[in-house]
């Protein structure tokens, strides 16, 4: 339960101060200890305090809590304080004492200890208690987490019906492409469901094609009967019949992507190989059911991996994805990995991996590119680049959420993100190789904190290149495609 938005509306004891010119009248501390009561409606509720601290060069002070001690970090942050930790159990008023254990002094305003508040409030919700945590984490980057991965992707086949040239899995055009391949066991599944109810975002898709798992509507609705989350599912959209269209609008399903690759039927054939009519009929039914349903809340989006091999399609889904009444296109970079690295041969289509990147002609993507975007943007339709993308089309159509670059040691994946496939293996984001293996592990939660998430938390927080990380092309280490800087630059070496 928050207190208030505003100050004002907070139960401030002793030893505040508001700030002269702090926005939406933050207070400022005037001694070393102040108390403030707040509202808690359990004992799993967390205080959270949204402070700011400047980053100068004294040390930080910590926050000292009833006997608790809590580190501070410079720039804008939440300090998270289990109502716990911090009384005997009760629902009520708690009343806490806040201490600062040094102080910094470098005010002319003597009273000013450097450290803002801008809001205290209870939160309740595990989800958005879990999101906090996360952001705590990210700016702390503890090698152990108390967080779990708000961004959670659970694998739930590697069985596909198409052979899309793109796929890991599945590009092999001759044979049986689903040999050796299998929906999540449910061993696996009892592992990895519990994270799920903590996650801001899950989602649900696979080295193949989610709609193939039987117990995926399960899945889905046990999700949405134990959280107040996102779920997001990427399908090739072949299998989405009535039932599924009831079952996406009629639960937390917030995102449905349909991957396209493709924007004409002979791109399609080139791409994926299905029939495109087909997914096209599919979709129109979707966004017809979602008409008629005054509170669906479910996003729509088309999704193509940017190649050489596609790129006169690039501007066409826009058209297509407006035509059909989608939300969202969305342009993804291929993995680049060393596992990606294959030619397919089609009667009259070769496809080379390597060739297809877009790096061997970044110009020609990004007039494709531009294109498609200002296609999308005169149709109305929204649109979403995919990271390495950012710095190679025109600046004004970057929108400030697709932007996210950083040096190696700012990278927040292993704070924030797992993936776990249906053959076990488990992922801190899509550019690395996979780096555990859940039967290793008794649940989610402890490959979360195992020792691979925890040497790469270490390696990457200290800016040494983990081996994980080396050889991978990632907005972290200096490869986002840019029209100004040199292409297929080497990224950091491993030290
Ligand atoms: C592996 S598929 C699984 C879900 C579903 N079968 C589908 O195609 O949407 C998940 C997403 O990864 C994309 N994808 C597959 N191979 C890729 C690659 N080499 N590089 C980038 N994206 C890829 C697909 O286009 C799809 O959007
Ligand atoms: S539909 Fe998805 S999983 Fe299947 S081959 Fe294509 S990209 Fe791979
Ligand atoms: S490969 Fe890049 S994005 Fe992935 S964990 Fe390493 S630095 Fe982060």
């Amino acid at each position: 339960m928050q207190l208030g938005a505003s100050p004002s509306q907070i139960k401030y004891g002793s030893g505040w101060y508001p700030t002269e010119h702090a926005e939406g009248g933050s207070f400022a501390w005037m001694a070393t200890a102040a108390t403030v009561d707040v509202s808690a409606s359990g004992n799993d509720d967390i205080v959270v305090v949204e402070y700011s601290y400047p980053a100068l060069g004294s040390p930080i002070p910590d926050l000292v809590v009833g006997d608790k001690r809590y580190q501070l970090y410079p720039g804008y942050n939440s300090l998270l304080i289990p109502v716990s930790e911090v009384t005997a159990p009760q629902a009520g008023l708690v009343s806490l004492n806040l201490e600062i254990d040094r102080l910094a002094g470098f005010y002319e305003d003597q009273r000013d200890l450097g450290l803002k508040v801008h809001r205290i409030y209870v939160e309740s919700d595990p989800v958005v208690i879990n999101y906090k945590k996360t952001q705590a984490a990210i700016a702390s980057r503890p090698e152990v987490c108390d967080n779990t991965p708000i961004v959670y992707m659970i694998g739930v086949t590697d069985r596909c019906n198409l052979r899309c040239v793109i796929c890991l899995k599945h590009h092999e055009q001759d044979g049986d492409n689903n040999k050796d391949l299998i929906d999540l066991p449910d061993p696996s599944l009892e592992k990895l469901m519990p994270l799920a109810y903590s996650a801001q975002m899950v989602l649900l898709l696979g080295y193949g094609e989610p709609l193939l798992n039987k117990r995926l509507p399960e899945i889905i609705d046990d999700i949405s009967a134990k959280a107040d989350n996102s779920i997001e599912m990427i399908t090739n959209g072949l299998l989405l019949s009535p039932q599924w269209i009831d079952k996406i609008l009629s639960r937390n399903v917030r995102v449905l992507s349909i991957s396209m690759d493709a924007a004409t039927p002979d791109g399609y054939e080139r791409m994926r190989g299905g029939s495109y009519e087909k997914v096209i009929r599919n979709v129109q039914a979707l966004v017809a059911e979602r008409a008629k349903r005054k509170n669906a809340k479910l996003e729509i989006r088309m999704n193509m991996a940017v190649t050489r091999a596609n790129i006169t399609e690039v501007p066409l889904l826009s058209e297509l994805a407006a035509d059909l009444g989608v939300d969202t296109v969305e342009f993804r970079h291929l993995h680049e990995n060393p596992l990606h690295a294959w030619r397919v041969e089609k009667p009259d289509f070769v496809f080379d991996y390597n060739d297809a990147l877009i790096e061997n002609d970044p110009e020609e993507c990004r007039i494709a590119l531009n294109d498609a975007i200002r296609r999308a943007k005169r149709r109305g339709v929204r649109y979403i680049l995919d990271a390495p993308f950012v710095g190679l089309v025109d600046d004004e159509l970057v929108i400030a959420a697709d932007v996210e670059v950083g040096e190696y040691h700012e990278c927040p994946h292993p704070w924030r993100w797992l993936m776990v496939t249906a053959a076990g293996d488990a992922y801190t984001c899509c550019w690395a190789p996979p780096l555990a293996k859940l039967a290793d592990y008794s649940s989610g939660a402890e490959l979360w904190n195992g020792h691979e998430y925890r040497r790469l938390r270490r390696n990457i927080k200290a800016g040494i290149v983990d081996p994980l990380c080396a050889g991978v092309t990632c907005p972290f280490q200096q490869k986002a495609i840019s029209k100004d800087a040199p292409v297929n630059e080497k990224p950091a070496p491993v030290i």
